[in-house]
């Protein structure tokens, strides 16, 4: 009999980690499913699948089809999509499932940060002037700062920035977290930058910007999470160990 069957919606650092801590367990077969955004994602320890479903009812098959018994959200916290159709779809299969997300930053002393629902408010937030602006959201949505030809923009992408920004004044920067502090604090001194466009993903790996932001007194316009109705959550890989445990173990009594 095959072991408690396992999808984790991955794309995180997260859900490399969570995928890595299940790998040698043999109750258990895990898969880990990518958007397939990036070119060269990184090496997964599971076994992979990549591509959408094609919505909350293509996954929903796709839980039935593969016999999942456990679906983890461990997607982005800005993936808002994919973590909608999780809640629908782990409804619609009446399997287990939770989300694994972690906890947004929180400003501290020091910070000078203006918040914000969307990247386009951020965008209209940086006001009517020039100014120098280091823009740290991912390539989806960069697309917005054409609205605001006047700054001087650094964009910072895992790929290539697609269509090409049509502002004049544009430097894009390929470079995968994590980040270290020294690095941002000379990338932020080097090119002069007066305000970064960040979104509060939380976590580690990217982070560093947001200190050296502070240590600098340099503007963050941060673009908060969006508040949507999801699956009971857990901040961390342990937690998520500890629920699977416990989920695994209720499953196995049914005899699922
Ligand atoms: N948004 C960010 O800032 C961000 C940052 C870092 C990493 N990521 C990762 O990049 C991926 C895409 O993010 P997004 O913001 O484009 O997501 P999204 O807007 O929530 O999702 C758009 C569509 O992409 C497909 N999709 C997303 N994640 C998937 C996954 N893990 N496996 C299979 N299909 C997936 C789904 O297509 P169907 O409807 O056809 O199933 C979904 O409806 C996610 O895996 C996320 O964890 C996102």
């Amino acid at each position: 009999m095959g072991g408690t069957r396992i999808l984790i919606l991955g794309g995180t650092t997260e859900a490399r980690r969570l995928a890595a801590a299940l790998v040698a367990r043999t109750d258990l077969d895990v898969i880990l499913s990518l958007a397939g955004r990036t070119a060269e994602p990184a090496r997964q320890p599971v076994p992979v699948r990549t591509g959408g479903f094609g919505g909350a009812k293509g996954l929903a098959r796709y839980l039935k089809d593969e016999a999942i018994d456990l679906l983890i959200d461990a997607t982005h916290p800005f993936a808002a999509r994919i973590s909608a159709n999780a809640v629908d779809a782990a409804g619609r299969s009446g399997i287990a499932a939770f989300a694994l997300c972690r906890p947004a930053w929180l400003p501290v002393k020091g910070d000078r940060w203006r918040t914000v629902r969307s990247v386009a408010e951020a965008i209209a937030a940086l006001g009517p002037s020039p100014r120098r602006i280091f823009l740290a959201i991912g390539r989806q949505e960069a697309h917005q700062v054409n609205a605001a030809p006047i700054h001087h923009y650094w964009v910072r992408s895992v790929d290539p920035v697609e269509p090409m920004l049509t502002v004049p004044d544009v430097t894009y920067i390929h470079a995968k977290g994590p980040f270290r502090l020294e690095d941002e604090l000379a990338m932020l001194r080097e090119y002069r930058i007066d305000a970064i466009v960040a979104k509060n993903s939380g976590g580690d790996a990217t982070y560093a910007k947001i200190e050296a932001a502070r240590q600098l007194g340099i503007e963050v316009i941060m673009v908060e999470r969006a508040h949507a109705a999801g699956l009971p959550a857990v901040e961390t890989v342990e937690a998520a160990l500890h629920r699977i445990d416990h989920l695994a173990s209720s499953l196995m009594k049914r005899g699922v």
